[in-house]
């Protein structure tokens, strides 16, 4: 075994297949000690008996770190500030978790005196360059160690033929039908029979949402309010951020709410076909946005929706600690100050309707829009003058 000088390597570990696998491989293959590190962002699995299991493939220590209040409060609430959509539809669910896993990732290899830090991303996909360039913006001294570029497992086979060799402890392992990345945000399917972007995903595929077919046939309503933008309660009740956002899921996945089934463009190139359930975040997302209608000033409201698609972007590509994406929050913050009130809604078979909404610094004025007569703020003789002024240069073009 070549000394490829690295002493002691963080791994973020989930105690699956593959990460056992590179856990006992970085063993064999630098001859350095391994820490397991393992973020809990609401992906909902067994960390219990973790610890026992990473020492069992060989690791000298392993650290949980509990990181759901910080991704709801520090990643999940300014992408619904900004209005973080990826081309359309996309709400960034597994893109706005990386920088989080991967800045705590940090924390653990230099509180453990690791100089190096390992993931077990694949070099096809986006989450690697997430994770790394993270990795590049927050601790540039660490070597970066990424197996599935590296070692010559292909497969899923090779990876248990390795694990049976070292006699590494793994749960009967049914084939996975899809690559499956699950937060408190939302969760991500991919590969498998997906890999056709013709085919309808399975019904018994879904984890978090109900078909829209199968909700209840009584629509279900709530009231969210909101304080500078972020979410604060649900019907009147104050929630921290992660219990708001696993509220919302529940209700909102009971009614079919947040299904998004795309194919999408990849930062490396590739297009993919991915399938979402984000109930939660999407309820957010519609609240939201109507709760600024009444209280965002025109333009202000006009600008962030111009810049919106490139924050969306800068997420997907792992750019969450950039010097253009401080820049942008810092705007985008500025614009929220006034984002307070609470917005009605109703969920209903997969939608969610926008009922009413109400702010103690509404910008809305029933007075000045009124059909009925106004108390003469608003004088309609002016607006003769500004179409007149406007329509200047449109008059005489004929047909053309
Ligand atoms: N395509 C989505 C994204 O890039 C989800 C990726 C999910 N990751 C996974 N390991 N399955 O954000």
């Amino acid at each position: 075994m070549a000394d490829r000088g690295v002493k002691r390597v963080c791994l973020a570990y989930s105690g699956g297949l593959d990460t056992s696998v590179i856990l006992r491989w970085l063993i064999e293959e630098y001859g350095c000690e391994v820490v397991a590190y393992c973020a809990d962002v609401g992906q909902e699995e067994e960390l219990d008996g973790l610890p026992e299991k990473a020492q069992a493939t060989g690791a000298q220590d392993c650290v949980i770190k509990d990181l759901r209040e910080e991704f709801a409060r520090d990643f999940v609430y300014p992408a619904v500030q900004g209005s973080a959509v990826y081309e359309g539809v996309y709400l960034l669910g597994t893109a706005l978790a990386r920088p989080l896993i991967a800045k705590h990732h940090v924390e653990v290899a230099r509180a453990t005196g690791c100089d190096a830090v390992a993931h077990g991303a694949t070099g096809k996909g986006n989450d690697q360059v997430r994770f790394e360039l993270t990795f590049r913006a927050l601790a540039p001294e660490l070597t970066i160690i990424a197996p599935w570029r590296d070692w010559d497992l292909r497969s899923r086979t090779d990876c248990m033929a390795y694990a049976n060799k070292y006699e590494i402890p793994i749960e009967a392992t049914l084939a996975k039908p899809y690559s499956i990345d699950r937060n408190l945000m939302h969760v991500s399917y991919e590969g498998g029979v997906l890999e056709d972007p013709w085919r309808a995903p399975d019904e018994d595929m879904f984890q978090t949402t109900v078909s829209p077919e199968a909700a209840p046939d009584e629509a279900e309503e709530l009231v969210i309010g909101f304080e500078a933008g972020v979410p604060v309660s649900v019907d009147g009740k104050s929630l921290s951020p992660a219990d708001l956002l696993h509220h919302l899921n529940q209700r909102a996945g009971r009614h079919g709410v947040g299904r998004v089934d795309m194919v999408e463009n990849r930062f490396v190139g590739l297009k993919s076909r991915g399938v979402y359930e984000t109930p939660g975040g999407t309820v957010l997302h519609a609240a939201h946005r109507a709760l600024e209608s009444i209280t965002l000033d025109r333009e202000v409201m006009h600008e962030r929706d111009r810049f919106a698609p490139r924050f969306a972007e800068l997420i997907y590509n792992g750019f969450w600690y950039s010097p253009e994406m401080d820049m942008m929050r810092a705007a985008i913050d500025s614009s929220q100050r006034n984002v307070t009130g609470d917005v009605r809604l109703k969920l209903y078979k997969g939608s969610v309707v926008i009922l009413g909404r109400r702010s103690p610094v509404s910008l809305y004025s029933e007075n000045l829009v009124t059909f009925e007569e106004d108390q003469g703020a608003y004088d309609q003789n002016d607006a003769t003058g500004f179409i007149r002024l406007q329509g200047l240069r449109l008059s005489g073009r004929g047909e053309a």
